[in-house]
C-alpha cells in the first residue's frame, strides 16, 4: 500500500472514532466508545474534578473471567463534558512482583480519587484483595501521585480503623465471640466495596463495606488522607449494604448501596443522614420503573455519584456498572441524573439523555 493512501486511511480510521464518541449523549447500558473508538475501560469508577477537567478512574478489566482479577491496574480518562472521554492510560498499574501487594492476579476494585488540599497530591484508594486469598484481606490500598493522571505510587494496604470502637458503639459489638466489630478491632475492620467523598468543610471520609459485608461503616480519614482516623459510624447494623455512592444535598447526605448478591444485580437502597457520621435513615429503593427494573437496578450496581452545580442547581448524577461476570471486559456503564421526589432522591430509566435534559428536570431538592 502506497504511504499516502495509508496516511489516508488512518485518519478516515481516526475521524471513525472520533465520530464514534458520544457527543454529549449519554446512552446507559451502551457500549460507550472513548476518544479511540474503544469501550471504556473504568469500571467500579469514580469521578475526579480537577482544573475542568473530569478525571474517571477505574477498574481495568479483560476479557474472560480472569478479567475480574487485576491484569493491568487503574485506568483513567478524561473529559471536559462527561460523555467524551479521552484515554489517559493506566494510573496505577498492577506488577510481577511476587511479593508486592499489587502483584499482577490481585483483586483492585472500585477505585477512588481525591486531592488533598494541603499537600496538592492526588490520593487514590481501592479495595484490595491478595492474590491466590479470595476475598478473604478485605483491606483498603492507597496510592499516591504528583499529577491526577498519575502514575500513582503505592503505599500500602491496611484495614481501617485499627483499635477503634463506632461513635454508635454499643456493649454488645464489645463482644468478640459474637461481633465481628470486635474479632477485627485490634487489627482494623474488613474493608470491601468502597468510595470516598470529600465534604463542603474539606474533611474526607471512606465509605467501606465490613463486617463480612454485613454493615457499612462511614469512616473519617486523617488529614493526610492516607489513614484512616479512627472516628466511624456504621449506616446500618446488618444493613447488608455494598457499593457506596455518597452525595450531599441541601445539608443532607445522601446514600445509595445495593444488597449482597455478588456480580448480579439486586435492589438498591438508600438512605438519608443530616451528619455523615449519623444516624441515617433509610429511605427505601430509589429506582422508579418497573418491578423489574426496581429488582435488579436495570442490570447495575451502584459505584459513585457525581455532583455538578449548573445554572445555580445543584444536580447529580448517580453511576452504575453492570457487570459482566463471564466477559469483565464487557461491562457496561449506566449513568442516570437524579431526581427527587418527596424529598427522596429517585432515579428512572432512560435509554438516552443529555445534560441539558437533566436541567429541565425540576430543581426542588430539599434545601434548594
Ligand atoms: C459485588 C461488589 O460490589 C463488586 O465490587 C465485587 O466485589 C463483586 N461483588 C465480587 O463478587
Amino acid at each position: 500500500m502506497k504511504h499516502k493512501t495509508k496516511i489516508f486511511l488512518a485518519a478516515a480510521l481516526l475521524a471513525t472514532a472520533a465520530a464514534a464518541q458520544a457527543d454529549g449523549v449519554f446512552r446507559p447500558g451502551a457500549l460507550w466508545p472513548d476518544d479511540k473508538g474503544v469501550h471504556i475501560n473504568a469500571h467500579g469508577g469514580g469521578i475526579l474534578e480537577h482544573d475542568g477537567v473530569y478525571y474517571w478512574f477505574g477498574e481495568h478489566k479483560v476479557a474472560g473471567t480472569a478479567g475480574n482479577r487485576a491484569q493491568v491496574g487503574v485506568h483513567v480518562y478524561s473529559s471536559r463534558n462527561l460523555t467524551d472521554w479521552k484515554d489517559e492510560g493506566i494510573a496505577l498499574a498492577v506488577t510481577d512482583d511476587p511479593a508486592s501487594d499489587i502483584v499482577r492476579d490481585a483483586i483492585i476494585e472500585r477505585p477512588k480519587v481525591i486531592r488533598n488540599p494541603k499537600t496538592g497530591k492526588f490520593v487514590m484508594w481501592f479495595h484490595l484483595e491478595l492474590k491466590g486469598k479470595r476475598y478473604d484481606a478485605a483491606r483498603a490500598g492507597v496510592a499516591v501521585a504528583d499529577k491526577v493522571t498519575g502514575p500513582y505510587v503505592y503505599q500500602g494496604s491496611f484495614r481501617p480503623d485499627a483499635g477503634a470502637w463506632p461513635l454508635d458503639v454499643t456493649p454488645a459489638d464489645k463482644d468478640p465471640a459474637t461481633s465481628f466489630l470486635a474479632r477485627d478491632h485490634a487489627g482494623g475492620q474488613m474493608s470491601r466495596d468502597m468510595t470516598l467523598f470529600v465534604d463542603d468543610d474539606g474533611k474526607a471520609y471512606q465509605l467501606y463495606a465490613s463486617e463480612e459485608n454485613h454493615t457499612m461503616h462511614v469512616s473519617r480519614l486523617a488529614d493526610d488522607t492516607l489513614r484512616s482516623a479512627g472516628q466511624y459510624a456504621r449506616v446500618k447494623q446488618n444493613g447488608d449494604d455494598e457499593a457506596p455512592a455518597i452525595f450531599r444535598h441541601g445539608g443532607k447526605y445522601y446514600l445509595v448501596t445495593s444488597g449482597l448478591t455478588g456480580w448480579a444485580p439486586n435492589a438498591a437502597k438508600s438512605y438519608v443522614a443530616d451528619d455523615i457520621l449519623g444516624p441515617w435513615r433509610a429511605l427505601g429503593n430509589p429506582v422508579r420503573g418497573t418491578p423489574e427494573q426496581q429488582k435488579i437496578t436495570f442490570g447495575g450496581q451502584s459505584t459513585y455519584a457525581l455532583t455538578l452545580r449548573r445554572n445555580g442547581c445543584t444536580r447529580h448524577i448517580l453511576m452504575l456498572d453492570v457487570w459482566r461476570k463471564e466477559d469483565a471486559i464487557d461491562g457496561r456503564y449506566v449513568w442516570l441524573p437524579v431526581e427527587w421526589e418527596g424529598g427522596k432522591p429517585v432515579v428512572r430509566w432512560r435509554d438516552q439523555w443529555t445534560l441539558a435534559d437533566m436541567d429541565k428536570l425540576p430543581c426542588d431538592g430539599p434545601g434548594d
